[in-house]
């Protein structure tokens, strides 16, 4: 029996589906709302069970038995496998079925032998996070074998993400699992590898000796379980045309398309509450603010910008070197023009540390005791006033108290020791933390090597918070999502960026961005924009100028926008916060329901009589051209869907018709380390 195309299941599995690590749990959970208005429960998705975030991330409930899901499941309880199946928290409440991988620790080394004979991957001992996936990949594999074999109707789509999840996909192919397959990566090791050393990374994409590179960076075991499951999947795709293009080099197997990465875009009923919302969080950013430059807080919070960059800690591959860099060349710019204007910018990087250092926990104790004072003086002050208001003195007109009775002797001792106590000598940290490895850190030793000390003289003052923002933090206790509203810019010059979340979680919360030519999402605004700039969508050339042009053409772009004026900003933020409906789940979630078309049309091509595709119940999401100031899209590119290239065809098409790479003619040549200015 030929299983049915129609209403097919899907099994969508990452390794951070409830578990947060970087952007690929941004992916899978901001996606979620329109998988489950296609699927419903027909979805379900698969991890690791992490047994200190999935209380706080799913609503567990019981498999039915006498179903396929749920014999299946257990049968493999009986068999030791522990896992949780229940509800995730989030919007479109999918289902989630976690697995345990410490529950099956006792059978690595019979998968690991099997993984040779299998597949001739070998596995070393004590790779932590191969273990993990070797385990976790056998268990999938494992569970879809058994629910294949008891769930013969309808079609099954299996959808693996990054390589940690991906080797159940050669065991379904070596095990003949009726199931069909797709691989998308969001990266690949060996350029995440590569990019982070000295190498010259895209000029030299065709000539890498793959499995010598791997081995060298001792990373051969991982490559080959990414190689295979490329190789093994019905259908391969990854989430920009920089990536397709690096893939086809490194992985040697040509993407059959581009699912370019969207988030669920929430429009506010009222244009401007998105505007309200940046003046809500910014104030909380000047809170801390004050706290943080007790003593010496000098400047103007009305002409203070605020600037940062975010993300997981790879120095060179998000550019952290480069805005380092930037920023030192305009403090310079800035001081120069004698400009009032002053820039904080921070860096979102978790690294190793002790805990939060004493004089940041200092400065907001200290600014906090102050604000208190002030407002137990105001009330005193406010009570004296009513009460001397409001007594006849048996003269008319002399109700109204003279300013300087208002305050008490013991008011006025009690502000001087309050503000006494914001005295102090050193210059404000630049780091909130104590790091583990402070003399080593590379965003440290960049920031010493530059000098920007938060010297009252300096126009750019910089804050490394060295882990990821939460609201309960006694130290910028807010969430992500509110500082990124309350700033005025991200700054994301990355070298190697498949994608890159952070800017693009910007755009649709309206704040500029300036990303590159080598990020994924800069590539993508730049083909969809004739000019991104006007729009708050700065895209710095990394690719065909040298690093010294690349900074300083970042340095400019910084300085035009830390001199706009505020209606310039606001301007500037509801044109940005346009650009959000290109970047929505609803249009781009498209090009995943065309990936699932060609899985099945390659596994069940009999089930399949027309030509055409046939992507049943969608919809395209029209351009969105006749609002008047919306962006203009470059000619023949009506929705974000048309950029995407899922086709059959794609497998004829020789590498230069990626579009993203149509104008690839790689970087200057000069680009090589030897000019490379920054310490790695
Ligand atoms: N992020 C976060 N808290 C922070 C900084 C970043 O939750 O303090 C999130 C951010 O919202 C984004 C993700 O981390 O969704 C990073 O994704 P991106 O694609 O930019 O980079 P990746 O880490 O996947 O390379
Ligand atoms: C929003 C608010 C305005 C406020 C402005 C501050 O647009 O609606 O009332 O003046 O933000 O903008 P700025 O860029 O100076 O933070
Ligand atoms: C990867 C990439 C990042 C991308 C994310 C989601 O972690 O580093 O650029 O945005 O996956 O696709």
């Amino acid at each position: 029996m030929v299983r049915s195309v129609h209403n097919p299941l899907l099994f969508e599995c990452a390794w951070e589906v409830a578990n947060k690590v970087g952007g690929i749990y941004t992916v899978i959970k901001t996606k979620v709302p329109v998988t489950v208005r296609e699927f419903g429960d027909r979805v379900v998705l698969i991890g690791p069970l992490s047994y200190k975030s999935a209380p706080m991330e799913v609503e567990s409930e019981e498999v039915e038995p006498g179903t396929p899901f749920g014999d299946t499941l257990i049968q493999m309880r009986n068999h030791g496998v522990k896992w949780v199946y229940g509800r995730w928290l989030i919007e479109g409440a999918p289902r989630v079925l976690l697995f345990d991988t410490g529950s099956c620790y006792n059978r690595m080394d019979e998968w690991k032998t099997d993984l040779w004979n299998l597949a001739g991957i070998p596995a070393p001992p004590n790779d932590h996070e191969t273990n993990e996936t070797i385990v976790f990949g056998y268990i999938v594999a494992w569970f879809l074998g058994e629910f294949a074999a008891r769930e013969t109707d309808k079609a099954i789509i299996a959808h693996f993400h990054e390589w940690q999840a991906g080797l159940a996909i050669p065991l379904c192919r070596k095990r003949h699992i009726d199931v069909t397959t797709i691989f998308t990566t969001h990266a690949t090791l060996l350029g995440r590898y590569l990019c982070a050393g000295s190498v010259d990374f895209y000029n030299n994409l065709q000539y890498f000796d793959v499995d010598h590179e791997a081995g060298k960076r001792g990373i051969y075991h991982r490559y080959c379980i990414e190689r295979a499951a490329t190789h093994c999947a019905d259908v391969f795709t990854t989430v920009s045309h920089i990536t397709a293009f690096e893939s086809e080099h490194l992985l040697k197997r040509k993407p059959d398309g581009v699912l370019p990465n969207g988030l669920n875009v929430v429009k506010f009923a009222a244009m401007h509450e998105f505007q309200n919302l940046h003046v809500q969080a910014k104030e909380k950013i000047n809170d801390f603010i004050r706290g943080h430059f007790y003593g010496h807080y000098d400047f103007d919070l009305e002409n203070t910008i605020y600037l940062f960059t975010a993300g997981r800690y790879e120095y060179r591959n998000k550019g952290v070197d480069m805005f380092i860099e930037s920023l030192a060349r305009l403090n310079h710019r800035l001081q120069k023009a004698g400009s009032k204007t002053t820039v904080v910018a921070f860096i979102i990087m978790p690294a190793a540390t002790n805990s939060y250092t004493i004089e940041a926990l200092k400065g907001q104790a200290v600014t906090a005791q102050l604000k208190e004072t002030v407002a137990q003086v105001t009330a005193r002050v406010g009570k004296r006033i009513f009460e001397h208001a409001a007594r006849y003195s048996g003269e008319h007109g002399t109700e109204v108290p003279d300013p300087a009775t208002l305050l008490s002797k013991e008011d006025q001792i009690l502000l001087k020791r309050r503000v006494f106590a914001l005295k102090r000598n050193s210059l404000p940290p630049v780091t909130t933390h104590n790091m583990a490895d402070d003399a080593n850190d590379p965003i440290l030793n960049q920031i010493r090597r530059v000098q920007l000390f938060n010297r009252p003289s300096d126009r750019v003052k910089i804050i490394f918070h060295p882990e990821f923002l939460n609201s309960n933090n006694p130290i910028l206790g807010l969430d992500y999502e509110e500082f990124v509203r309350g700033c005025h810019m991200g700054v994301f010059p990355s070298y190697y960026e498949p994608f890159g979340y952070t800017p693009a979680e910007c755009t649709v919360m309206g704040i500029p961005n300036i990303t590159t030519n080598l990020s994924g999402f800069g590539c993508f605004m730049e083909d969809l924009l004739e000019t991104p700039d006007d729009y708050g969508c700065y895209i710095v050339d990394r690719r065909s100028q040298g690093v010294e042009e690349s900074v300083n053409q970042l340095t400019g772009q910084l300085m035009s926008f830390v001199t706009k004026s505020r209606r310039q900003r606001i301007n500037q933020r509801n044109r940005t916060e346009r650009l959000s409906e290109l970047l929505d789940w609803k249009s781009l979630g498209l090009e995943y329901v065309k990936a699932r078309q060609l899985a099945l049309r390659r596994a069940y091509p009999d089930s399949f009589d027309d030509d055409e595709p046939d992507f049943t119940g969608v919809k395209r999401v029209g351009a969105p051209l006749s609002e008047p100031g919306s962006p203009r899209y470059k000619s023949g590119m009506m929705t974000p869907g048309d950029y995407a290239t899922l086709t059959e065809e794609m497998e004829h098409l020789g590498t230069s018709d990626y579009m993203g790479a149509k104008s690839w003619k790689g970087i200057n040549e000069e680009d090589d380390d030897n000019h490379y200015p920054f310490p790695l």
